[in-house]
């Protein structure tokens, strides 16, 4: 597991086993709809490819990148798109694919940008929820894990871009970040 991380916190059959039910409860609600899965990076990545390969039919994808202002690891809400969507999302069903919600501050303003396109419905899921995120007036449909409030990497998560590859979520050692 390497010296940085305390422990295992989900395991690669954990996740899986748990994105194939979001897949199908997701198909429930939007089969025949004209579904747009949205995604943003870097984080989700994983969630993404493993989401939509675990949908019983096919939904396209688009990706958005965005970066929050803050000091040091909490994020402010004053968000900057750094690449948009690449489609129009008038009319369309669009379902944010998220990987971690913290806060809340990044995905609230997402939420307000996107809504002022006029899409037909938007919601959002999310592998995994720290317990602030809950506080925080955010319409999340889809839940993986709600999980403690540590830092965690792995399956797409990064601390300063390292451990994205991990196929295990797991929690860093705090010596690592202090
Ligand atoms: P929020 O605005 O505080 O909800 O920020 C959410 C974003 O912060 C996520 O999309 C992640 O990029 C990042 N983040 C929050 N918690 C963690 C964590 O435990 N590990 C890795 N990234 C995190
Ligand atoms: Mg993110």
């Amino acid at each position: 597991m390497g010296n940085d991380l305390q422990k295992v916190l989900l395991t690669e059959d954990e996740i899986l086993a748990r994105i194939q039910e979001m897949a199908t409860d997701i198909w429930r609600d939007y089969e025949g709809k004209d579904l747009l899965l949205v995604g943003v990076l870097k984080g989700a990545i994983l969630v993404m490819a493993d989401l939509m390969r675990a949908l019983p039919g096919t939904a396209p994808m688009d990706w958005m990148a965005i970066s929050s202002y803050g000091s040091g690891t909490k994020s402010s809400g004053v968000v900057r798109i750094i690449k948009d969507l690449d489609t129009d999302i008038t009319d369309r069903h669009v379902l944010i694919v998220e990987d971690i919600i913290d806060s809340g501050l990044t995905l609230s303003w997402l939420i307000k940008n996107l809504e002022s396109r006029q899409p037909a419905s938007l919601s959002v899921c999310t592998l995994l929820r720290k317990p602030d995120a809950v506080t925080v007036d955010v319409p999340v449909r889809y839940v993986g894990f709600d999980i403690p409030n540590e830092f965690v990497v792995g399956y797409g998560l990064d601390y300063a871009e390292r451990y994205r590859d991990l196929p295990f979520i797991g929690t860093l050692d705090p010596a690592v970040y202090s």
